[in-house]
């Protein structure tokens, strides 16, 4: 039986090494490069809410009952970690393909053999929504010990209307029964189903987004050779937006066919993948306040470029880092390793980094509350087991968390069972 361990409404967190957050607000440019680190510092929280953060005695000011106290001494503390872009709900694995990628066939040749993302859709459409419960708490739970507490999940391994609604039925039912907050995207354009012509399948698409818009926030199309055109992508979502869903576009994985200028016309959240973004299009992004999502994990798991981080960071986008967490081209749930190859392989330094997977991560799903640790802000947060942040990024394929705390109470102690509170709270 997992211990069950009651925390009372207020906590301080005391004597922490470090307190490390990025400054509030949607951070491009000089915004990324410094982060607030206060040393021996304090965080007193209570009601879900931080109250109050600094040296001991400013911290003490504000204490107004008896809360519990954790001893942070030798400890990091950080904000939670906002997973902006992922697939976590779909049926099967695809270790099979993976095994056959390694011995040398390209991703592009097992989706042409009607393997790829077909091959989840398959296996989604047979589950069970309580299947895909099972298996969505299994994921979310190691997305936690990864220090995740804010993620978006799309939908896209059904491809009718039947399963891309049962896709997103399972993302709010997830929602309610565990901690991890989470935001449903529309992804019913993300291939065409075979027997199928596209502009059928865009009619069924159309026909699916009042239903889509009841479960969902965002929508999103793969705009990439092969898949759906830029005129499609803007066709897709001009007709999502008015049923109340907001635009997020796969944009340049693999070519450059105009996904970003689709997104800008039709005022998008934000552009993710870039891998092959040209100069020109981070020139117009930058003009804009569509986030830049970046998804580093692909570009190590396909063995294909990685987007010109450092670029695009320079010219004032706002970078976002996420996972991509899917079957097929990213099978990790570690923002931890996402950090550490955004800072190697991508020019960012571990400031922009950081700021990319809170601050701006939250921004990218529209939550205001969360992202960076300052009094008014939601008590999402977690504590690392070393002394600077930076080893989070540098020791890398260690597990670096020790405890991770949603609306102030704790849902993952490293030296707990790992079901400490895996619930919805209140
Ligand atoms: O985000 N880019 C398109 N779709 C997914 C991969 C899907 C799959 O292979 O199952 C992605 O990378
Ligand atoms: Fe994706």
């Amino acid at each position: 039986m997992p211990k069950s361990v009651k925390y009372s409404d207020s906590l301080i967190i005391k004597n922490a090494a470090q307190i490390v957050s990025p400054k509030p607000g949607i951070l491009r440019g000089e915004g990324l490069k410094e982060l607030t680190v206060l040393h021996d510092a304090s965080i007193y929280i209570k009601e879900n809410v931080i109250q109050a953060v600094g040296l001991p005695e400013q911290v003490k000011d504000h204490i107004d009952d008896s809360p519990r106290i954790i001893d942070a001494a030798g400890k990091t503390v950080l904000p939670g970690f906002v997973d902006s872009h992922t697939h976590l709900v779909f049926g099967g694995r695809r270790e099979a393909e993976f095994a056959r990628r390694c011995a040398g066939v390209s991703y592009e040749e097992i989706a042409r053999q009607g393997g790829g993302i077909l091959s989840t859709v398959r296996a989604t459409r047979q589950m069970s929504e309580e299947q895909l419960i099972e298996q969505g708490l299994y994921y979310l739970r190691k997305a936690v010990r990864h220090g995740t507490t804010t993620m978006e999940i799309k939908s896209g391994y059904g491809l009718n209307e039947e399963t891309e609604l049962k896709m997103l039925s399972v993302i709010q039912k997830l929602n309610k029964i565990q901690p991890v907050e989470l935001t449903a995207t529309f992804l019913a354009a993300h291939a065409v189903p075979p027997d199928t012509t596209k502009q059928q399948y865009i009619e069924q698409i159309k026909s699916m987004l009042p239903k889509a818009a009841e479960l969902a926030d965002y929508c999103d199309v793969f705009c990439e050779l092969g898949y759906f055109d830029a005129d499609e992508t803007r066709n897709i979502l001009t007709m999502a937006l008015k049923h109340g869903l907001k635009p997020r576009v796969h944009s340049n994985q693999f070519h450059s066919i105009g996904g970003i200028q689709a997104a800008i016309d039709v005022g998008a959240v934000s552009v993710d993948h870039l891998e092959n973004i040209t100069d020109a299009e981070i020139e117009l992004l930058a003009k804009t306040d569509i986030c830049a999502a970046m998804l580093p994990g692909v570009s190590l798991f396909l063995n294909i470029p990685y987007a010109p981080g450092r670029k695009i960071l320079d010219a004032g986008c706002i970078p976002v880092l996420a996972t991509d967490f899917n079957p097929g081209s990213c099978m990790t749930l570690s923002m931890p390793l996402i950090l550490t190859l955004a800072c190697t392989q991508m020019g960012f330094s571990i400031e922009e980094a950081v700021c990319a997977v809170t601050q701006n991560g939250a921004f990218a799903l529209g939550r205001e509350k969360l992202g960076c640790l300052e009094p008014g802000r939601q008590a999402d947060l977690i504590i690392l087991d070393t002394d600077n942040y930076q080893n989070l990024v540098y020791f890398f394929g260690e597990q670096h968390i020790e405890q991770v705390f949603k609306k102030g109470r704790i849902i993952f102690d490293r030296n707990e069972s790992w079901d400490v509170n895996f619930d919805a709270g209140d």
